[in-house]
Order: C-alpha cells, then sequence, then structure tokens
C-alpha cells in the first residue's frame, strides 16, 4: 500500500501515520523526522536544513527531493510506504511522479487532512514526542499514562522547537503559499481523497480503515 498524506501542519498526519504503518507494517516516511534525525547526527544535510526549519521555512526541493529519492530505494519500501511532509510543493511533486513512473511505481492513496486552524493551533502548542522513538502525544488530548514519559518506550518527551506560537504561523503561511498548490496538483489529477482532520484520532483512523477495506487492502 503506497500512500501520500497532506495536509496542514498539525493536522494529525504524523498521528494517523503511526497508527496505519503499525497496523500494516510499512514504513512512515517523515521528512520532517528524517531531517531532525540528520540534525541530531549533525550531519551535512541536518545542517543545512536547521536554519529553515527552526524559522518554519521550507528546506530547498534538491534537497528533499533527493533524500526522498534515497529512503524510497531502501528494501523496506518495496511492501509500501507513507510519504508524510512531502511532496510539498509542486516542483517536489512533479519529481516524486517522474522518479515514481520510471519505476512503473503507482501510489494507491492521496489523503488531505482538511483540518481548521483552531485545531492546528491547540495540537501543535501541546505536542510532545519521544526522543527516543518518535511517538506523538499530546499534553491534552493524547496524554502519555506517565507524566512526561512515553508510553512504549519510556523515553522523555520534549517539545518540538518550532511548536512555538510565532514558528507555528509561519510554518501556517508557508503551508499556505508553497504547500496548497500540491493540494490542487493531485486534485487536478483526480487523485485526491479529503478526509476531515478535526475528527478525534481514533475516529479519522476507522474512516481511512474503511477506504482501505473497500479497496480490498
Ligand atoms: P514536519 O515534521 O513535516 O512538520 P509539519 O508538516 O509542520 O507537520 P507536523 O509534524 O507539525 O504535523 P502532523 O500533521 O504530523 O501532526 P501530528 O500528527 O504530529 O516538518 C518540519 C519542518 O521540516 C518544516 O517546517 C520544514 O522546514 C522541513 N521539511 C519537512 N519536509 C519538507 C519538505 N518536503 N520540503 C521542505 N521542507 C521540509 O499531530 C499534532 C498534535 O496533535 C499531536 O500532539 C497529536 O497528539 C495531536 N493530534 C493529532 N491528531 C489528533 C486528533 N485527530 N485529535 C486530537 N489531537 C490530535
Amino acid at each position: 500500500m503506497k500512500i501520500i498524506f497532506l495536509g496542514p501542519p498539525g493536522a494529525g498526519k504524523g498521528t494517523q501515520a503511526q497508527l496505519i504503518c503499525k497496523k500494516y507494517n510499512i514504513p512512515h516516511i517523515s521528512t520532517g523526522d528524517i531531517l531532525r534525525e540528520a540534525l541530531k547526527n549533525r550531519t551535512l544535510i541536518g545542517l543545512e536544513a536547521k536554519t529553515y526549519m527552526e524559522k518554519g521555512e521550507l528546506v530547498p526541493d534538491d534537497v528533499m527531493n533527493k533524500v526522498v529519492t534515497l529512503r524510497l530505494e531502501e528494501p523496506d519500501c518495496s511492501r509500501g510506504f507513507i510519504l508524510d511532509g512531502y511532496p510539498r510543493t509542486k516542483n517536489q511533486a512533479v519529481k516524486l511522479n517522474e522518479g515514481l513512473s520510471r519505476k512503473s511505481i503507482k501510489i494507491d492513496f492521496v489523503f488531505y487532512f482538511e483540518t481548521s486552524t483552531e485545531k492546528i493551533i491547540a495540537r501543535l502548542s501541546g505536542r510532545r514526542i519521544c526522543k527516543n522513538c518518535q511517538a506523538v502525544y499530546h499534553n491534552i488530548n493524547m496524554p502519555p499514562k506517565k507524566e512526561g514519559l512515553c508510553d512504549i518506550c519510556d523515553g522523555a518527551l520534549y517539545q518540538r522547537p518550532d511548536d512555538n506560537e510565532q514558528t507555528i504561523k509561519n510554518r501556517l503561511e508557508v503551508y499556505l503559499a508553497a504547500t496548497k498548490p500540491v493540494e490542487e496538483y493531485y486534485q487536478n489529477r483526480r487523485e485526491l481523497i479529503r478526509v476531515n482532520g478535526d475528527l478525534q484520532a481514533e475516529e479519522l483512523f476507522e474512516i481511512l480503515n474503511k477506504i482501505f477495506e473497500d479497496r480490498e487492502f
């Protein structure tokens, strides 16, 4: 099963991706997670991405296209994958399409998470992430069982540096300017499936599963 998740920051793409990837045993390719890991390991890509990410700007297309092309060549992607956070510009969408077409790979689902600004801000400001396994929590909507600790691996939870008010605002502006055209790109290709990102995580997960079952996945 090959899936693309589109939608604004905080729409719940990462949360749904973790649930689906666990159920269907496919890799979760989050470009944000890849960049944060690269930064933690102080690689060239990570250091280049740092200044963009801190401001909520997009990392240049050529860097992102290379990162994703290499990741999709890894053996685990033969089972399928969820692309979360990529493509994020029209150029990335075109390059992805060209690369996949060359390998005769077809994307099965492109989901767009329609989400209100009010929910986005509340979700991002309360988000907490496990330093160790990247599991996503929310201090009100999805709190961990033990405060500050991951339910899965007991790792410490942290707040992303770009989840502050000013950077959230900038990420939303960047989203509208650069990433909205990606929604139109898939809409024009009649590949876009709109889902309600405002729903509770469990409700949305059920809806996505129903869509997969209807197509016999
Ligand atoms: P990235 O890491 O991709 O961040 P983002 O797009 O801003 O998306 P988020 O991770 O913030 O949102 P999400 O939809 O996954 O929400 P989540 O499930 O965590 O990118 C970070 C940066 O990297 C970018 O700014 C850019 O600089 C760079 N970058 C990455 N990819 C790039 C690319 N392709 N090109 C250029 N630059 C790139 O949920 C949020 C919170 O809400 C959580 O706390 C969760 O518990 C809670 N929640 C989730 N769903 C629900 C629900 N249904 N109900 C209630 N609460 C919920």
